[in-house]
Order: C-alpha cells, then sequence, then structure tokens
C-alpha cells in the first residue's frame, strides 16, 4: 500500500525532533502501524537557514505551508502560536487530513471550532503533547478515566517556570538569568512572557479542565499569576517554613449557586518539601488527579524539551495513522496477533 503521506508545519525545537526520531524509527513504525510514513514536506519561516542537522532531503523545506496541507494525509502542526496555525489546521481538515499539534495556546483559544471542524470532514485531531510534553496525561484523562468521575486535577504543567523556581531555590540565581538557560534549553515559549507570566500554564489548565470535566472552558477563564513576583525574599521565607515555591496549576469542580461549577486557576504556591509536588525538579512536570473511582492518580515526567515532547507527538502520529489505516476498526498492525515473535534472552 502507498505510505501516508505526513506533512510538518515547523521544523524547530520540537519539529526538529519529530523529523530526526520520524526517520531514524522509520521501519519500526511502520512495523507498529501497517503503513509506512513518508514525510511529503516541512514548512518553516526563513527559507535560507542550515537545516542539514536534521539528515532530510534539503528539498521538502518549503515555506509555503498553505500549498503542504492539502498533499498530506497527516498534518503535524509545530509552529505554535494562534495564526497561521489555526488556519493551516483548518484547511488541512478540509483537505481530509487528520491533524497531531502541540499547541496548546491556540486549543485552549479555540479547541472547540477546531474539534467541530474534525468531526464535520471525519478527521482525528489529537493534541497529547499540548500539556506536560511528554507525559501521557490528555488521553488517560479523555480515554482511560471516560468512564469515572474526575474531582480535581492539581500539577505542575509549565517546565520553564519549574526550571527558574527550582534554581532560584537550589542556588539563588536571579529569574531572568535562569530563563536565559531555559531558552537555550529548548524549553521556553519562543516568547518566554508566555511561561512566566503562566499565559502557558493557564492555556494547559484549560484544556485539562476541558477534559477532565466535559466542558469547554478557555483560557480567560482561568484565574492566572506567574512568578514574576517571586524575588528571593519569597524563596527564603518559604525555606525558613520548610517549604518550597511552585508554580500550580489548580483545576476543580466547585459547588455554585446552580450546583457544580468549575475553578481552574494558575498561580506561585508554597508547598511543603514533604509534599510529592516539592521534588518535581528542573524542567520536570507532575500532575495529580483525583477521581471518584479511581482515587489518586499521579503522572510524573519532563514536561519540556524536543525530544520529551516529539515522543507525545510521535505518540499521536502513531495513534491517528493506525486509524487511518484500519478505518477505525480495532488496533490494527498493534494487534498481538500481527506481532512479530521475538527470541527471548537472559538478563
Ligand atoms: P520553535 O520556535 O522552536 O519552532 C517553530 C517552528 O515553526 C520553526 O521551524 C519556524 O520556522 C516555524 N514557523 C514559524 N512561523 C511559521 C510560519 N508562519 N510558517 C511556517 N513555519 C513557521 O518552537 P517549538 O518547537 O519550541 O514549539 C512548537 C510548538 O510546540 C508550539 O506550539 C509550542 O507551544 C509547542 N510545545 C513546545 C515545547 C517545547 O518544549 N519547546 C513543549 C510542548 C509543546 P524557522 O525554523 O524558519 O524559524
Ligand atoms: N514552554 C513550555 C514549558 C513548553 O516550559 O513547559 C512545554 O509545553
Amino acid at each position: 500500500a502507498a505510505p501516508l503521506r505526513v506533512a510538518l508545519l515547523g521544523g524547530g525545537t520540537v519539529g526538529g525532533s519529530v523529523t530526526r526520531m520520524l526517520l531514524e524509527q522509520a521501519d519500526d513504525l511502520e512495523q507498529r502501524i501497517g503503513r509506512r510514513l513518508e514525510i511529503v514536506g516541512i514548512a518553516v519561516r526563513r527559507a535560507g537557514r542550515d537545516r542539514s542537522d536534521l539528515g532530510v532531503d534539503p528539498s521538502l523545506f518549503t515555506t509555503d505551508a498553505q500549498e503542504l496541507v492539502t498533499r498530506a494525509d497527516i498534518v503535524v502542526e509545530l509552529i505554535g502560536g494562534i495564526e497561521p496555525a489555526r488556519g493551516l489546521i483548518l484547511r488541512a481538515m478540509e483537505h481530509g487530513a487528520s491533524v497531531v499539534t502541540a499547541n496548546k495556546a491556540l486549543l485552549a483559544e479555540d479547541g472547540a471550532s477546531l474539534h467541530t471542524a474534525a468531526a464535520e470532514h471525519g478527521v482525528d485531531l489529537y493534541y497529547e503533547a499540548s500539556v506536560a510534553g511528554a507525559i501521557p496525561i490528555l488521553r488517560p484523562i479523555r480515554d482511560s478515566l471516560a468512564g469515572d468521575s474526575i474531582n480535581r486535577v492539581i500539577g505542575i504543567v509549565n517546565g520553564t517556570t519549574n526550571f527558574v523556581l527550582d534554581a532560584m531555590d537550589t542556588t539563588g540565581a536571579g529569574l531572568f538569568e535562569t530563563v536565559e538557560r531555559a531558552q537555550a534549553l529548548g524549553y521556553a515559549e519562543a516568547d518566554p512572557t508566555a511561561d512566566v507570566e503562566g499565559f502557558d500554564a493557564a492555556a494547559k489548565a484549560a484544556i485539562l479542565s476541558s477534559l477532565a470535566f466535559h466542558s469547554r472552558v478557555s483560557t480567560e477563564d482561568v484565574h492566572r499569576e506567574g512568578i514574576t513576583g517571586v524575588g528571593a525574599r519569597d524563596i527564603q521565607a518559604a525555606q525558613d517554613m520548610g517549604c518550597t515555591v511552585k508554580l500550580l496549576a489548580i483545576c476543580e469542580k466547585v459547588a455554585t449557586a446552580d450546583g457544580t461549577g468549575i475553578s481552574a486557576r494558575v498561580h506561585p504556591a508554597m508547598i511543603p518539601l514533604t509534599h510529592p509536588l516539592a521534588s518535581v525538579r528542573e524542567a520536570y512536570n507532575a500532575v495529580f488527579v483525583e477521581a471518584e473511582g479511581a482515587g489518586d492518580l499521579m503522572f510524573y515526567g519532563q514536561g519540556a524539551g524536543g525530544d520529551p515532547t516529539a515522543s507525545a507527538v510521535l505518540g499521536d502520529l502513531v495513534a491517528v495513522a493506525r486509524t487511518r489505516v484500519t478505518g477505525g476498526r480495532g488496533p490494527g498492525a498493534s494487534s498481538y496477533a500481527n506481532l512479530p515473535v521475538l527470541s527471548m534472552g537472559q538478563a
């Protein structure tokens, strides 16, 4: 069968890692999906930039993303921001492509219209990488916990601010010098204001709330306070009390005059060193989910950076590709019956 055509929009921190991993794992992915994935183009903004480190045919790079999305089965959007990302995703869907994206800003602002468009055109929309990088959290909430009732989701969901607060706590480093280090490591957004002012965490809180509480929550519904007001004195005061400062996203069901409502907020908080969230260091993220039947669940892992985020993007890509191969009828090539038998060794 013909390969599935994959168009990548963006070849930066995440797009670069996705490209490399797609090439390195091409044979394994083909076996898992039942069809080969072929990169048909990578849309970028700057045409003349040297991208030889990605190891792809230079003719695949294009600045014409509008054209690229019309000739793909799956479009992976890794540009970020609202436009042109939204227009490109909608255009891709109109042309019958399924979409994978890591774009929390867009999902949190306009997730409803993207979902509506996906349903109208009968295509998939997956966005696991948009919250907490490598950590599988959205599909567990959306799928595995679909039969349960979630009461609260609380987490550290921004790697940059956790990296900064951790450095301030352990080395006494200043906020702005540490943000520059986070940028160099590929954690921070193109404009790090989104990280330090809490917009990024608020977008993630909106996505988590929407999925956990089966409701429409957008970034503007989330109360937001970033970390720019946190200074050395606050860090010291927290230490004196046996605490540490973390930027938390707290999404919960609350009682209202009409029954049950939702509260979603992002703000710095002092937490005791004995609390599990206190041990979340550097750019790591952690998310607690409290559900009626399941009780407390905790998810932990790398919340930012090219390769960790690419892992989540590729997971979505495989899921979307399998749906296209099987027409949505079961797990396809992932079915146990189709797997090769490997020889067993001694540890
Ligand atoms: P980068 O800034 O590193 O990369 C953005 C890419 O998009 C670049 O290749 C850029 O081209 C390209 N681009 C920008 N504008 C356009 C345009 N108008 N047309 C075509 N291409 C364009 O961003 P990241 O890789 O860090 O982030 C990508 C997405 O992933 C964002 O939504 C972000 O929020 C999300 N994300 C990022 C994480 C991270 O740790 N970095 C983690 C989780 C999600 P050029 O190379 O020419 O500049
Ligand atoms: N800038 C984001 C962060 C990237 O630092 O968490 C991951 O979404």
